[in-house]
């Protein structure tokens, strides 16, 4: 029986997924080149380093250490420029309500994310209060598609990873939630998240029974 649900953020929780996309989008195309909706697939989940170093491949453009540390700077305040539209009323619908029949039957939350901002963004849409605990970007030592992230938000929790149900919009997210043993729950499209043992569209349609 699931005891503990973990939630990735970006995707999942917030379409802060759409900013992302906006943001590396500028940067790209301050560099001379574009990247599509399909490509962005592919950085979903991946940390900010690592989706600096696949969109350089992308558009072939070589930089050195130095430049690409200051263009992930710059991503990063046009993305939390962005973010700053955001409030309560942007929370995926039905996230908060499900969230709250979670609590109500005594299943712990954690938050599992790549991000470096999660708790900032959890503040500004009020969620951050939900979760018995947090694993972000700042904590990982290995990214999604290693099982690290939710390994560590299991052992928080101290619930055993057959009692876990990951919530994932990102094909990387599902194979570190499926790495570490879980159940994986993909949000978004069967076409895209093949390696989900459930793939739901939204949180509206989904509550805490269909869990069993
Ligand atoms: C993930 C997003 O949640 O976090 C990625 O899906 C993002 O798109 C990654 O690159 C790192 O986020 P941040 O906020 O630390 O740049
Ligand atoms: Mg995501």
């Amino acid at each position: 029986s699931i005891k503990a649900c973990l939630f990735d953020l970006d995707g999942v929780i917030v379409d802060t997924a759409k900013y992302h996309y906006l943001a590396w989008r500028e940067l790209a195309n301050d560099l001379g080149f574009d990247i599509s909706l399909e490509q962005n697939e592919r950085l979903k989940g991946i940390s900010r380093m690592e989706s600096l170093e696949i969109i350089l491949s992308i558009g072939g453009v070589v930089l050195t250490e130095e430049e690409k540390l200051a263009r992930a700077a710059e991503k990063n305040r046009r993305y939390l420029e962005l973010c700053k539209q955001m409030t309560p009323g942007d929370t995926l619908p039905g996230v908060r309500r499900f969230m709250e029949e979670l609590k109500s039957n005594r299943i712990l939350l954690g938050l599992g994310s790549a991000s470096k901002n999660a708790t900032v963004i959890l503040n500004s849409i009020d969620m951050l209060h939900y979760f018995d605990t947090i694993v972000d970007g700042n904590r990982l030592t290995r990214g999604k598609p290693d099982p690290q992230v939710f390994q560590l938000g299991a052992e928080d929790l101290g619930v055993g990873a057959e009692h876990c149900a990951v919530f994932e919009d990102a094909v990387a997210g599902i194979q570190s939630a499926k790495a570490a043993g879980m159940f994986a729950i993909g949000v978004g499209a069967p076409s895209v998240l093949t390696e989900a043992d459930l793939v739901i569209p939204g949180f509206e349609t989904f509550s805490y029974t269909d869990l069993h």
